[in-house]
């Protein structure tokens, strides 16, 4: 049973995600002793929790071993690896119930075809054309895309590979023979593949809160995943997100955002009916809005990072108490409430991130932080005289909160240009002109 007197949570983490979910944990009036796992010793996480253990968050005995010792009431497992290799499964043997899905319903993330194939027999339907090959048939992925999808296509790895195995034409693969051979490449990695219609339009995400049919949805967010202002650059895991006061998206009409909180409620009742067990946990969709409405990209079995930054200091009710009720299967609309403001986050990264970790080790400075910002550290060291050194990977995600998302802008641009160390952070993330071109380039798209 849970109580609420003395309340322990493991929280499984690796980036700055957790950080902001550590953050949520411990204002609650509950109180609640967070212990920490994660790769590193996440300075933020340092600081709020009783104990920070370092080690592999992927070895399940290590997990176990301070799960026994412990006792959690329950776990929140932040990242994907472990929630798709089924830590929320062996924590459940030892009777630690956890804040993500179980290893069958967590495919939803870990399998492109999974999730395509429960769409569509669910007759959930907004996805694109798509077939799963399972043989290694050029003739017949040459065919299909040349045919079906007249050359524009999208070809996904069929399994967690850190968001680097989708390749999309005109963009990663320039002719059909590419998405031929990437296709194959993949089969012979992971057994089967996902081709797809490529989509046109303006990507966003609904994240919301599950408990088997019960579904509470968070305010919509948009991240930006190239490396470079403009859009341009190699991919990253997110240079930052935003969210609007209204929980809404600029670029969004009411019925897009209906649509999408429609999708997430009907693939939660479909993942109990397929998997005759209820999802518990995060779902998280990523939708395209296109010409004639919103297609479903993707799920995701987690909060995403950056965009639980966002998120999370906006929620004002008890995370705790959503935790518990996600895990007793009470979770109602009544227990969510978030503050009715805007989000910016931008993420400081190291000069070369993605493309080399040349800064590793490098010393960083952030600025004092006001009320109305965040800053939650990603890949960052601190050093015994407290200083902060760079990692490879994204640093710290700095967030203003404002009455509008031109204000939330101006607070995370300012508090960014006042980091020292050799970093840098897109400068035009939720800028009023980028946030204009996304709702002119919906409009056109819309011919209104
Ligand atoms: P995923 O891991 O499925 O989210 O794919 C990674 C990225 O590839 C997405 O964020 C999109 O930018 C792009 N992508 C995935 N599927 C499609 C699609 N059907 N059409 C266009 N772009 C896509
Ligand atoms: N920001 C994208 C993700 O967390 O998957």
């Amino acid at each position: 049973m849970l109580h609420t007197l003395g309340m322990r949570i493991l929280l499984i983490a690796s980036t700055a995600r957790e950080h902001a979910i550590a953050d949520a944990l411990s204002r609650s009036p509950q109180h609640p002793e967070i212990i920490s796992i994660c790769g590193s010793e996440n300075p933020g996480l340092k600081r709020l929790s009783s104990a920070l253990h370092t080690g592999n968050i992927l070895d399940f005995d290590f997990v176990l071993q301070i799960a026994k010792r412990t006792k959690p009431d329950f776990a929140v497992i932040g990242p994907d690896d472990p929630i798709g290799a089924g830590l929320a499964d062996f924590l459940k043997e030892e009777n630690i119930p956890s804040v993500a899905p179980l290893q069958a319903l967590a495919r939803i993330e870990s399998s492109k075809a999974f999730t395509r194939n429960l769409l569509k027999k669910y007759r959930i339907g907004l996805s694109p054309q798509f077939k799963v090959f399972t043989k290694e048939e050029p003739k017949e992925l040459y065919n299909f895309i040349d045919q079906e999808l007249h050359g524009a296509y999208v070809v996904k790895f069929d399994a967690l590979k850190g968001g680097k195995g989708v390749k999309v034409s005109g963009e990663h693969l320039t002719s059909i023979d590419d998405g031929v051979t990437y296709a194959l490449e993949c089969i012979r990695g992971c057994g089967q593949v996902v081709v797809e219609e490529k989509l046109t339009g303006i990507e966003f995400s609904l994240l919301s809160f599950v408990s088997g049919t019960q579904v509470v949805d968070m305010p919509a967010v948009q991240d930006h995943k190239r490396a470079y202002d403009g859009d341009t650059g190699p991919n990253t895991g997110g240079m930052g997100t935003y969210t609007d006061a209204d929980h809404s998206l600029p670029f969004l009409s009411a019925q897009d955002l209906q649509s999408a909180r429609d999708i997430n409620r009907a693939v939660a009742a479909a993942l109990l009916k397929e998997c005759k067990q209820p999802y518990k946990g995060i779902l998280y969709g990523g939708f395209m809005a296109v010409k004639d409405g919103v297609r479903v990209i993707e799920f995701n079995a987690r909060l995403g990072d950056p965009e639980a930054l966002n998120i999370l200091p906006l929620l004002s009710s008890d995370f705790v108490e959503i935790c518990r009720a996600i895990i007793d299967g009470s979770l109602e609309p009544s227990l969510v409430t978030f503050d009715h403001k805007a989000t910016v986050c931008k993420y400081i990264t190291p000069e070369s991130y993605p493309v080399s970790k040349d800064q590793c080790g490098k010393e960083v400075t952030f600025p004092k932080i006001p009320g109305n910002a965040r800053l939650f550290y990603g890949d960052v060291r601190e050093d015994m005289d407290g200083m902060l050194h760079l990692g490879g990977s994204r640093t710290a995600g700095i967030v203003g909160i404002g009455a509008s998302i031109a204000e939330a802008e101006s607070i995370a641009q300012k508090l960014c240009e006042q980091v020292q160390g050799p970093v840098r952070f897109r400068s035009d993330i939720g800028t009023k002109a980028l946030i204009e071109k996304r709702v002119e380039m919906m409009r056109k798209l819309r011919n209104e």
